[in-house]
């Protein structure tokens, strides 16, 4: 059904353009033409056919069909009269008893835009006021029409309209700054729509960046005169973006602030990031993104990456944020305890920019330096008690240095030093063993000769100083003629054995020499003799006595002219139950009562001895040599 009601209106247009002609006229909607040119807006009217009028007329009228409102009178054919603002300017160019009601205008001003309207006089009552009607517009400049969108790198056409309907004057179309465009063509034709003529052209280019803001125009001149009509548009250029402005590489030292700025340029604005390590810093949608880092620490050392992006395309640039700072604290082996033999890393490692220069310092001297580097390794093959100590690790470079400590402690068997000896003065013989040992060794005097082994257990005879790994046994026995003994120094720990003997190096040698072997009396003849002199005096002496001796360990050992002389009585006590001990140790005999005793004292004296310090036997030394 519905196409019935559309259809219909049609068919009956037809039907009556074939029959009968009724009033009706056919004008152009609008109409354009420039100001000082002349527009002809083309008409065609009909009227009935039974009305065969002898001579046809017309009225052009303005803004409005009726009469009775007074309207302008553009033009009247009847007395070719015209209102005030039309005369001169206005005729007819086609033949009114043809129906052809065309109109052309002369020097347009802007005043005379707007409606225009015809009205048929056939002469008495046949008269007829077409409702159809032109709008005429009139131009300053043509139309420049821009593509709905211009990207940089597809071609973009614009497109200039400049109607063509003055008969008198054709325009001449031209492009104006457009010099620099790329591959920039200009094509023009000619359209016509409902008899209205447009000249159009075309201008082809290949958009860039740089072109957009740019303002090109179309110009519109007319042969013969000065007039001159120009449009402009201003490009709207899309882009991607691109990092115009970026900060280059930059180095600073540690608690500095920095500030980088990346300068993008796009249309439309991007979104612009700053990032490191893949990771985002900061962003906007901007053509400026600044990042600023308030306190710099070696942390921020690194690649920073400034991206920009918006929907035709993204861009990225990068920069280098160098931090530099002093070496840290170098991280060292926690102190460490070898065996004499083994093989030992130390391994020092530290962090600075620039690397620096490391080195492992022991009692001063440099072991081993890397330059430019984060690690230093020592390798000790094998460790002897040489390398026992306090080592550094240093590192620095020019924004500073540091150093961290540690020790190594070697272990190793005794070492017996070459220093130790024998030596004779005029009533003693003084044997020094001087050995190098850690742990602490278990130093033994050993006289083959005698059968005999003294030790520190035996503080009468033996007395020991510490320094560091040296301990200094010193074995002191009275002097008597005859050869000298062989003694052997025996120094052990639980890494080993070391047994050395003990030369006799001394200008009282020569008493040896001159009293020959036979002359020469072993000390412990005499120590034998003495001994056994002393436990028969003994057996008159009481218990009382005795516990004085004990007292001598802690009574104090200043020595004026007269305590010196009791002390001395006091030693030879000492003297006597060590003797006593040796001997009876000797004969492995059942002790008797006084046995008991001795064996009770050195019991005593070993528990004491462990915590003897050095000083009390030092002082117990100088009194020996008293
Ligand atoms: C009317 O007359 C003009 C001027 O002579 C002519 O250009 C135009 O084609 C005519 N119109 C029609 C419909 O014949
Ligand atoms: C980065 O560049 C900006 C602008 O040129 C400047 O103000 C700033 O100081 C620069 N930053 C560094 C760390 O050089
Ligand atoms: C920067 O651009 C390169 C290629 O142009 C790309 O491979 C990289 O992933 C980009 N980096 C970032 C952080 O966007
Ligand atoms: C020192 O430390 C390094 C690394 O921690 C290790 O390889 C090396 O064995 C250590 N050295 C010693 C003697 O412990
Ligand atoms: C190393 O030993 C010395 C004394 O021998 C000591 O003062 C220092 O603190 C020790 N160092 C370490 C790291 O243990
Ligand atoms: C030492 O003792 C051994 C056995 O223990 C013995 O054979 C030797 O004769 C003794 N020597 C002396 C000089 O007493």
């Amino acid at each position: 059904m519905a196409w019935r009601w559309r259809a219909l209106p049609l068919l009956w247009v037809l039907i009556e353009g074939v029959f009968s002609r009724q009033w009706s006229a056919w004008m152009p909607q609008t109409v354009s033409a420039f100001r000082q040119t002349c527009v002809a807006i083309p008409c065609n009217f009909n009227f009935p056919d039974d009305l065969r009028p002898s001579v046809v007329h017309g009225i052009w009228y303005y803004n409005s069909p009726y009469p009775k409102n007074f309207p302008p009178v553009v033009l009247k054919s009847k007395t070719n009269t015209a209102h005030e603002s039309y005369t001169g300017r206005t005729k007819f160019v086609g033949e009114l008893q043809l129906g052809n009601c065309s109109l052309q205008i002369d020097k347009l001003s802007m005043e005379l835009q707007g409606k225009y309207y015809f009205r048929a006089d056939l002469g008495g009552y046949n008269q007829y006021t077409f409702s159809e009607h032109a709008n005429l517009y009139i131009l300053e400049e043509p139309f420049v029409v821009p593509p709905e969108e211009m990207a940089s790198g597809s071609e973009a056409e614009l497109t200039c309209l400049v109607p063509d309907n003055c008969p008198d004057m054709k325009p001449t179309v031209s492009w104006i700054d457009i010099e620099g465009l790329e591959h920039h063509s200009v094509y023009a034709r000619l359209e016509e729509n409902n008899a209205v003529w447009t000249h159009i052209s075309t201008l082809k280019f290949l958009p860039s960046h740089k072109n957009n803001g740019q303002r090109l125009g179309c110009k519109v001149s007319f042969r013969g005169t000065d007039l001159e009509y120009k449009g402009f548009v201003t490009m709207d250029v899309k882009y991607a973006p691109q990092i115009v402005d970026i900060n280059s590489s930059v180095e600073t030292t540690e608690g500095t602030q920095v500030v980088f700025v990346c300068v993008v340029d796009s249309n439309p604005v991007s979104r612009v990031m700053w990032l490191k390590d893949d990771s985002l810093l900061k962003e906007d949608f901007t053509g400026n993104l600044t990042l600023e880092l308030e306190y710099v620490t070696y942390n921020y050392d690194g690649i920073y990456v400034c991206a920009a992006e918006n929907e035709f395309g993204r861009v990225n640039k990068s920069m280098g944020l160098a931090v530099m700072y002093a070496p840290w604290k170098p991280s060292v082996n926690a102190s460490i305890i070898a065996v004499e033999g083994e093989a030992v890393t130390i391994l020092c490692n530290t962090q600075g920019n620039p690397d620096p220069i490391i080195s492992i310092i022991k009692d001063k001297q440099v072991l081993n330096s890397v330059i430019f580097e984060n690690e230093l390794v020592l390798e000790i093959p094998a460790v002897s008690h040489e390398h026992d100590g306090e080592y550094w690790c240093t590192a620095e470079n020019q924004y500073g240095h540091s150093n961290s400590s540690f020790n190594l402690t070697v272990v190793f068997s005794p070492v017996v030093l070459p220093e130790s000896k024998c030596t004779v003065t005029k009533d003693t013989v003084q044997c020094m063993c001087t050995v190098k040992s850690n742990p602490d060794p278990v130093i033994v005097f050993e006289l083959p000769e005698k059968n005999l082994t003294i030790s520190e257990i035996n503080p009468e005879f033996v007395h020991s100083q510490r320094n560091g790994y040296m301990v200094s046994s010193i074995l002191t026995l009275q002097t008597e003629t005859g050869s000298p003994p062989l003694v052997f120094c025996s120094a052990s720990n639980v890494y080993g054995k070391k047994v050395h003997e003990l030369l006799f190096q001394d200008s009282n040698n020569q008493i040896w020499a001159k009293i020959g072997p036979v002359g020469a009396v072993v000390v412990f003849v005499i120590l034998v003799a003495f001994g056994g002199y002393m436990i028969k005096t003994r057996e008159k002496k009481n218990i009382t006595e005795s516990s004085s001796f004990i007292q001598t360990e802690t009574s104090p050992s200043h020595s004026d002219g007269a305590s010196s002389k009791k002390n001395l009585g006091k030693i030879e006590n000492q003297f006597l139950s060590v003797s006593e001990k040796i001997l009876l140790g000797k004969k492995q005999q059942p002790p008797n009562t006084d046995a008991d005793y001795a064996n009770i004292d050195f019991l005593k004296r070993n528990v004491k001895d462990s915590f003897t310090s050095t000083d009390e036997l030092t002082e117990y030394a100088e009194i020996r040599v008293k």
